[in-house]
């Protein structure tokens, strides 16, 4: 037996794809392992969202060599959204990795490492060659166990947002098959998840016409029809894609939980205009508006840059003003990041990295005030919560989710791991709320 380690960096869909690593590595004798000192094999699945999310893999890379020095049979494969751009540049960089393969050619893998194990040599396979469109894998069973899983709907990405790299490492949007989906999802329910949340960096332009035309209204009501499916998610939408078909979804699916992650990324029309986002900031919150009268309880969380090029003081504070009339759960938030090939590239990075900061202060301060008291009126309320396992950080609690995706730490029975169980709130926190089990009459 070989073993496998493998390293994820970015988003879920990198999880996803890790999975697909794990899958097609099977075959060919290797299981996983989390020390990587004991591996046969280490494969980075890598991300270039921003520039730090890119030096980390660089530095990984870095605390491998010695391993390499120590095992000379050892094999570093680097995949994902860094190795399909940077390719042969990586390799050179590189010397102790043998692999640099694309987010395209994740399926040519096991053929890759075949080769490598026979006869060694470095080699790069990005997939464009053959202009390779992922094929996605037919539906397989990922459940390692967990009541939650991950399934990867739609690839790539067709917007250009002017600051993304996405775009142009993942290539243009393919949907894969609802059938697949289906059958994935169902296959994921029967041996014990509960809960399914669907994947792609634009999930709300999912279409596939290969069996007449299922866009992504029609998908999620067929995946929610999945028997014994408790909760199911989505992420990302984009908001010029989110339609009033799709709105109403969170009132006529009792599956769909009422969380929605809705991306406004800046609250200035001048900047959503330059950064290539296609709606406005009235569109934007109209949006807000209509969900909330189908699903008055939605959560709402939102990622946002500050400093995209161009961005003025004036422009910043509309961002906080958006914020404040939103009131999100949460937020994600980044200093704008240059990334190459993009058009934002091209622009003049005009907004110093000190004001970046103090614009990223300024405005997570202001996201901390808001979750703060919007988990306080948890208090003294019950919340249904989807058991995710022991804590972490404290032994004696069990944690999970509620549906509009807080965490909740809550002292139980461990018999209730995997379980959806009511939870009486006692204490909210920044990032989680505290409960007790609540005992059934
Ligand atoms: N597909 C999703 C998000 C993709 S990336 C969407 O459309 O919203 C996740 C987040 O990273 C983005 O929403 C954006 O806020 C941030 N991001 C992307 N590129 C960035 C860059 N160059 N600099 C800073 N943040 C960036
Ligand atoms: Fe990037 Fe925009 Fe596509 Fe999201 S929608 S992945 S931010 S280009
Ligand atoms: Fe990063 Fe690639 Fe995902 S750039 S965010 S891993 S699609």
């Amino acid at each position: 037996m070989k073993r496998l380690y493998i390293k994820t960096f970015g988003c879920q869909m990198n999880e996803y794809d890790s999975m697909r690593v794990a899958r097609l590595l099977a075959p060919l004798g290797y299981e996983m392992t989390d020390d990587k000192c004991g591996a046969d094999l280490i494969v980075l699945n890598t991300c270039s969202i921003r520039q730090k999310a890119e030096g980390k893999v660089y530095s990984m890379l870095g605390r491998l060599r010695p391993l390499k020095q120590e095992n000379e049979n050892l094999i570093i494969a680097v995949g994902g959204c860094v190795a399909q751009q940077e390719g042969k540049k990586l390799l050179g960089r590189m010397r102790h990795v043998s692999l640099v393969f694309g987010t395209k050619s994740v399926s040519n893998l096991p053929a890759m490492i075949k080769k490598i194990e026979r006869s060694g040599g470095r080699y790069v396979d990005t997939g464009e060659a053959e202009h390779r469109e992922t094929a996605f894998d037919d539906a397989f069973d990922h459940n390692k166990g967990d009541s939650k899983a991950l399934i990867t709907i739609i690839e790539g990405c067709n917007n250009f947002c002017a600051y993304c790299i996405v775009p142009h490492v993942r290539g243009r949007e393919r949907s894969r098959r609802a059938h697949d989906i289906l059958d994935e999802a169902r296959v994921l329910v029967r041996s014990g998840v509960k809960e399914i949340t669907l994947l792609g960096q634009n999930v709300n332009s999912y279409h596939d016409s290969s069996n007449g035309t299922t866009d992504f209204p029609a998908l999620l009501r067929k995946v929610a029809a999945t028997n014994g499916l408790e909760r199911l998610r989505f992420v990302t939408s984009h908001p010029k894609d989110l339609t009033d078909e799709l709105i109403s979804c969170f009132k006529e699916l009792p599956t769909l939980c009422n969380h929605i992650h809705l991306p406004v990324q800046a609250g200035s029309d001048r900047v959503l205009e330059r950064m290539n986002r296609k709606y406005t900031r009235g569109e934007y919150l109209n949006k807000v508006d209509k969900l909330r009268k189908v699903c008055h309880n939605i959560s709402i969380s939102t990622d946002i840059i500050v400093g995209f090029p161009g961005e003025s003081r004036d422009d910043f504070n509309k961002t906080m003003e958006l914020v404040r009339e939103v009131e999100y759960d949460h937020s994600y938030s980044f200093k704008f990041s240059t990334r190459a090939g993009t058009k934002a590239a091209g622009f003049d990075d005009d907004v110093s990295g000190a004001e970046k900061s103090v614009r990223l202060s300024e405005l997570q301060a202001l996201q901390k005030e808001i979750i703060f008291s919007k988990n306080k009126e948890f208090e003294g309320t019950s919340a249904s919560v989807l058991v995710e396992g022991v804590s972490k950080t404290n032994e004696e609690l069990l944690t999970g989710r509620t549906t509009c995706n807080r965490i909740v730490n809550f002292s139980g029975d461990s018999a209730l791991v995997g379980k959806i169980v009511n939870v009486n709130i006692t204490k909210a926190f920044m990032n989680s709320l505290r409960g007790e089990a609540a005992v059934d009459h």
